[in-house]
């Protein structure tokens, strides 16, 4: 079965345009038409359509849909409210944050393509730009941090793809969007943000000039670490390009879909409760004498502090610990923690610790993580909707026993 000619017509209920954020977290995805005049949104468990005999005139009259794997009513719901969270024309959801990722990377590269990508990337982006590299003959130049952070960021011309993380994952790092972005349209390069860590609440990509964002909704937007899903987004034209028949075939299920939409109805409280536990903490262990360095949006520099107060509404819950004990402080410092639970993955309601060395960044050589500024001591800390004396406690009390023996 192909994809339908006719773009499917959404079928969502139109909010005033000065409706913000939080309203339309709860409200972006309702479909007047549901039957019963329910107020949530079925779970359409199907794979299958019934045909319309007309199709062309039921496509101009609805949303129609043929074959789950390239629509279904759910996962359009739970599109719809993060496309208008970014503040975007469309949106598409894939099943985890690596299939949306892989589905740009594929649909937008031809061999031999020369790319730019920030050397600080979530780990699986760059193995998986790296394998692009080696299997494709893409030309990958990863920026140096010192690079990433030129006043006057420069892309080559010819390059065909720029692709950004900011806040970066796992040492908190900032880059100036809206430069790169402007520096890569220069030379005709498609500018793609990885809004992961950040949300659509703290900082918007699109107004700052990227073409494309790509979230990993398995963290943040999903929040309860019970679900794997990944969103693509941008304007119209940008998003169509993407897997246009799905043939990649990575479509978000359904359920999945009912999750992530149920979930987003609260995105906004949490981000709230998210930075400011996240501030709360990197500032209450920047001064213990166990920590060598603490890692929060903006705190790299003054120059990062600037930027970041451009670019972002909230700095966010996540917060990288260097131990000043290295390596071997961390089996101390884990064990002894009673709430923040040792596991990967972040942006859930549970605060986690992981060690970024050995889970999200274990491909990279010795030297690159410390290129990166991944020591081997850094733990990172996905503060979750504790109360956030709680962390603050367990976390001092763990660190003063890192330290000891
Ligand atoms: C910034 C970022 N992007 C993408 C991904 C990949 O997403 P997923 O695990 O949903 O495939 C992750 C996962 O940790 C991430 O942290």
């Amino acid at each position: 079965m192909s994809a339908p000619t006719a773009p499917p017509r959404r079928r969502f209920r139109t909010l005033p345009d000065w409706a913000g954020p939080a309203t339309r977290t709860v409200h972006g995805g309702r479909r007047p038409d549901l039957n019963a005049g329910a107020v949530v949104a079925p779970i359409y468990q199907t794979s299958t359509y019934r045909y319309p005999a007309a199709y062309s005139e039921a496509a101009a009259a609805g949303e129609v849909h043929l074959y789950s794997r390239h629509s279904n009513p759910t996962v359009a719901g739970a599109a719809e409210v993060i496309r208008q969270l970014e503040g975007a024309e469309a949106a598409r959801l894939f099943a985890s944050g690596m299939g949306a990722i892989h589905a740009v990377l594929w649909s937008l590269l031809n061999r031999g393509d020369p790319v730019v990508a920030l050397g600080e990337l979530y780990g699986g982006t760059t193995d998986l730009l790296r394998d692009f590299a080696s299997r494709f003959g893409i030309g990958l130049h990863e920026l140096t941090p010192t690079e990433a952070r030129e006043a006057e960021p420069v892309v080559a011309p010819g390059t065909r793809l720029l692709w950004l993380e900011s806040p970066t994952n796992p040492t908190l790092g900032v880059v100036d969007l809206a430069r790169w972005s402007e520096a890569a349209h220069r030379v005709g390069a498609v500018v793609v943000v990885d809004n992961t860590f950040a949300t659509p609440i703290n900082q918007r990509p699109l107004n700052l000039g990227a073409d494309l964002v790509v979230h990993s909704a398995t963290k943040y937007l999903g929040g309860h670490s019970d679900l794997l899903a990944g969103a693509v987004v941008g304007s119209a034209a940008a998003v169509d390009r993407i897997d246009p028949q799905s043939t990649l075939g990575a479509p978000l299920d359904p359920f999945a879909a009912f999750l992530l939409e149920r979930s987003l109805k609260t995105l906004d409280v949490r981000m709230a409760r998210h930075n400011a536990t996240g501030a709360a903490v990197a500032r209450a262990l920047v001064d213990h004498p166990a920590v060598a360095r603490v890692g929060y949006p903006g705190w790299g520099s003054p120059a990062e502090e600037t930027i970041a107060a451009a670019q972002m509404r909230g700095r966010g819950g996540m917060v990288a610990v260097s131990l000043r004990g290295g390596a071997a402080a961390l089996p101390r410092f884990l064990a002894h923690l009673q709430i923040v639970e040792v596991a990967t993955s972040l942006g859930g309601v549970e605060s986690l610790a992981s060690v970024p060395a050995e889970t999200s960044h274990r491909r990279l050589s010795p030297a690159e993580r410390t290129a990166r500024g991944i020591d081997p001591g850094l733990v990172r800390l996905s503060l979750g909707l504790e109360e956030p004396d709680d962390l603050i406690r367990d976390l001092r009390e763990a660190l003063d026993r890192s330290a000891v023996g």
